[in-house]
C-alpha cells in the first residue's frame, strides 16, 4: 500500500520509526514531515498534509503522530473524507478498519511505547473494512461531513 506519514516535533521519532518499519513490510512511504524533533511545529499542518494525501488518493491510508494523538486526530477529521481514528490498543486499531473504515491512524507518542505503536500500526494495516451493515453507517458519517458548514 501507499502510506502517508506525518507528525509534529513531539511525534517525530515515532513517526520516523513507524515509517521505517512500514517500509520494511513492503509499503510505499510518503513522509510529509515533520523533519526533526527539535524544531517546534504545528500539528494541524501535518494532519492536513496527510489528510489531503489520503483524500486525494496519493496514499491509501495515513498515519499521524503527535504527543497525545489528540491534536492530529481532531485536525485530520476536519478534512472532508477523512476518518481518523486515535488508537492506543491493537483491538481498536483492527475495529477502526473493520467497522469504521478509518483511513488515518493517529497515535500518541507520549502515550504508547514504540513496540505497542508498531503492533497497532500492523493491526491497522492488516485489517480491512467488513462492509455489510457498516456501509450505511459510514454513509451517515459522510452525510454529516457533506452537511458541514
Ligand atoms: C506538542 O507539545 C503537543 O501539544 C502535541 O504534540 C499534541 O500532543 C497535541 O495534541
Amino acid at each position: 500500500m501507499k502510506l502517508a506519514f506525518g507528525s509534529d516535533h513531539a511525534g517525530f521519532l515515532m513517526k520516523d520509526a513507524l515509517a521505517h518499519s512500514a517500509g520494511t513490510w513492503g509499503h510505499e512511504i510518503l513522509d510529509v514531515g515533520a523533519a526533526n524533533a527539535s524544531d517546534s511545529v504545528d500539528y494541524p499542518d501535518f494532519a492536513a498534509a496527510v489528510g489531503r494525501a489520503v483524500v486525494g488518493k496519493q496514499a491509501d491510508l495515513g498515519v499521524l503522530v503527535c504527543g497525545t494523538g489528540l491534536g492530529v486526530s481532531i485536525a485530520a477529521n476536519k478534512l472532508h473524507g477523512v476518518r481518523a481514528a486515535l488508537c492506543g490498543d491493537v483491538f481498536s486499531a483492527k475495529m477502526a478498519r473493520r467497522h469504521n473504515d478509518a483511513n488515518v491512524l493517529c497515535l500518541g507518542s507520549r502515550v504508547v511505547g514504540i513496540g505497542l505503536a508498531e503492533e497497532i500500526l500492523r493491526a491497522f494495516l492488516e485489517a480491512s473494512f467488513e462492509g455489510a451493515r457498516h456501509v450505511g453507517r459510514i454513509a451517515k458519517i459522510t452525510a454529516l461531513d457533506d452537511a458541514r458548514k
